[in-house]
């Protein structure tokens, strides 16, 4: 695993901004796998700063989405389908019809989950965006998760839906259920790039780079995966150690 400590959070950004991008102009039509929560909106900021000068066009990009709560439709203002439209999709050339993500609002489950996998099985991702949950999930990919996991649906952990909580007006809001990639999915992108930012997320890092491989932590999955690279702030690194 390729390990970046920066200092802050915009490092952070500018970095994970920079892998993404020469991405895209490496191949202007790769598959981008792509993640909400709030680590990832420094880089989607600036990625569209880079569309807006012309730096880089999302016109041949498709994209894939990690995962979606159920219960949601896409209109709603906490579905990730609209986060992803409001940080990002708006803002740049991307086709709408290129951009994918599970649907919360649909009544077959099952079926919707085997439409995911074989979506995602037809765009293998070029790069895998990936954030990380405080006690190491990835997705919502839980602990205890099968590595071998696909699309599935998960009961979230209930430090997730505290975790998740700042952004609805009432922990009761928080839906409880999520349709989400699985590790196996998540593994098998050419190359991933997971970002960690804040004190908050130190043990999970630890985990992911120097803990024994185990569902305990889902993210430790990451150090079998032969092209990661992982960019995080000094915060999140606290618990490495200096060799880092
Ligand atoms: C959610 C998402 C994950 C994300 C994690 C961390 O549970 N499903 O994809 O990585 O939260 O979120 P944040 O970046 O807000 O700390």
């Amino acid at each position: 695993m390729e390990i970046v400590v920066v200092e802050n959070y915009d490092e952070m950004s500018d970095v994970a901004c920079s892998v993404v991008e020469e991405t895209v102009k490496r191949n202007p039509a790769c598959v981008l796998g792509l993640a909400t929560g709030s680590t990832p909106l420094g880089l989607y900021e600036r990625m569209v700063r880079g569309y807006r000068e012309g730096k880089v066009s999302y016109k041949n990009v498709k994209a894939v989405n990690l995962d979606e709560y159920i219960g949601l439709p896409s209109s709603h203002p906490q579905s990730y389908a609209f986060f992803m439209r409001e940080h990002l999709f708006s803002q740049i050339d991307i086709l709408p019809e290129n951009t994918h993500i599970e649907n919360g609002m649909a009544t077959d489950e099952k079926a919707e989950c085997a439409r995911y996998n074989a979506l995602l099985d037809s765009m293998p991702r070029d790069l895998q965006v990936l954030g990380i949950g405080s006690n190491g999930h990835i997705a919502f990919n839980e602990p205890f998760t099968p590595f071998g996991s696909e699309t599935h649906t998960v009961a979230l952990a209930e430090s997730t839906v505290k975790d998740n909580s700042r952004l609805f007006e009432r922990i009761e809001d928080v839906p409880r259920r999520a349709f989400t990639m699985g590790l196996k999915n998540i593994m098998d992108a050419r190359r991933i790039l997971i970002l960690a930012s804040g004190a908050n997320k130190a043990n999970a890092v630890y985990g992911l780079v120097k803990g024994e491989v185990t569902t305990a932590l889902p993210a430790s999955i990451l150090q079998k995966h032969g092209n990661v690279v992982l960019v995080c702030d000094r915060a999140a690194a606290q618990k490495l150690g200096d060799g880092v």
